[in-house]
């Protein structure tokens, strides 16, 4: 049985809680295998495999694609689709066919929205109608073009804001909820203000868990932040993989006999 809502709710103050993020089935698989609790569809897939420099231009149809294929590859893990620039917000009725979508047609356990004042609403509508909701604060990609991706919550009014919107999502029924890139003790206050669990991504070590990009993690991206561990070099081993396959293929060594077949009653076509 894959792990519930409740599950990552209940893991608050008492055991951290990991996150990464998938796009595809293969990465879904490996993650999943390592036990990790919840699998996040990020909308970051629009930088991390479909080359856009930001998340802005991503579809629901491709969250819905890649949240189908992550689906079908996760057996234990809680599978978190991440709801797409301007596919929920402005008009609720939308917004919740966007997000029933993820977990009608693709299969995804609950949504994440990135939060603000417009979503406290929102976030108690879905979780009425069934849609468990993952909130989000502090640097929300999406608000690129307000925000850039500085830190947040770095004055002290924006640090009181983010802890009143914690909590209206809390009480709105939001069973978890993302903090990036936020100063430590403001993740840390934000913990101990509200009861669902925080996860953390560049917000310190106080959180209820800890959310990376799986890019990032295992060494994959040609950039990360300043708050990422990569926990492995993907990009070296796949970049040498690929160069001793061209050269193998442009000297002649692949393929080679243990390749390659031949069919003994062929050996004449003409
Ligand atoms: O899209 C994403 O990967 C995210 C995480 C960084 C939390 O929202």
């Amino acid at each position: 049985m894959p792990t519930t809502v409740r599950e990552v709710r209940a893991k608050a103050g008492e055991e951290p809680i990991t996150m990464l993020t998938a796009y595809d089935a293969v990465t879904a698989e490996l993650v999943d295998e390592q036990g990790i609790d919840v699998i996040l569809v990020g909308d970051s897939v629009g930088n991390t495999k479909l080359g856009y420099d930001s998340t802005l231009p991503v579809t629901v149809d491709q969250m819905a694609t890649a949240t189908e294929a992550v689906v079908r590859a996760t057996e234990d893990a809680l599978v978190v689709a991440d709801m797409p620039f301007l596919s929920y917000g402005h008009d609720e009725t939308k917004s919740v066919e966007n997000a029933g979508r993820m977990l009608k047609e693709a299969g995804a356990h609950a949504v994440k929205l990135e939060s603000g004042p417009h979503t406290v609403e929102l976030t108690e509508t879905m979780t009425q109608l069934g849609i468990p909701v993952m909130a989000h604060l502090g640097l929300t990609p999406q608000r690129v073009n307000q925000l850039g991706y500085a830190r947040q919550g770095t004055t002290q009014e924006a640090a009181e804001e983010m802890l009143e919107l914690a909590r209206a999502h809390e009480e709105a029924g939001a069973f978890s909820l993302v903090l990036e890139h936020v100063p430590a003790n403001v993740a840390a206050d934000v913990t101990g203000a509200v009861d669902i669990p925080t996860i953390g991504i560049g917000a310190g070590p106080d959180c209820d868990g800890q959310v990376l990009v799986v890019d990032d993690a295992v060494g994959l991206s040609d950039w990360t932040p300043s708050f990422v561990e990569e926990f492995g070099n993907v990009r070296e081993a796949m970049t040498d993989a690929i160069g001793a396959y061209r050269d193998a293929v442009e000297s002649g060594e692949f393929p080679a006999e243990e390749h390659s077949h031949v069919e003994g009653d062929l050996d004449t076509l003409y």
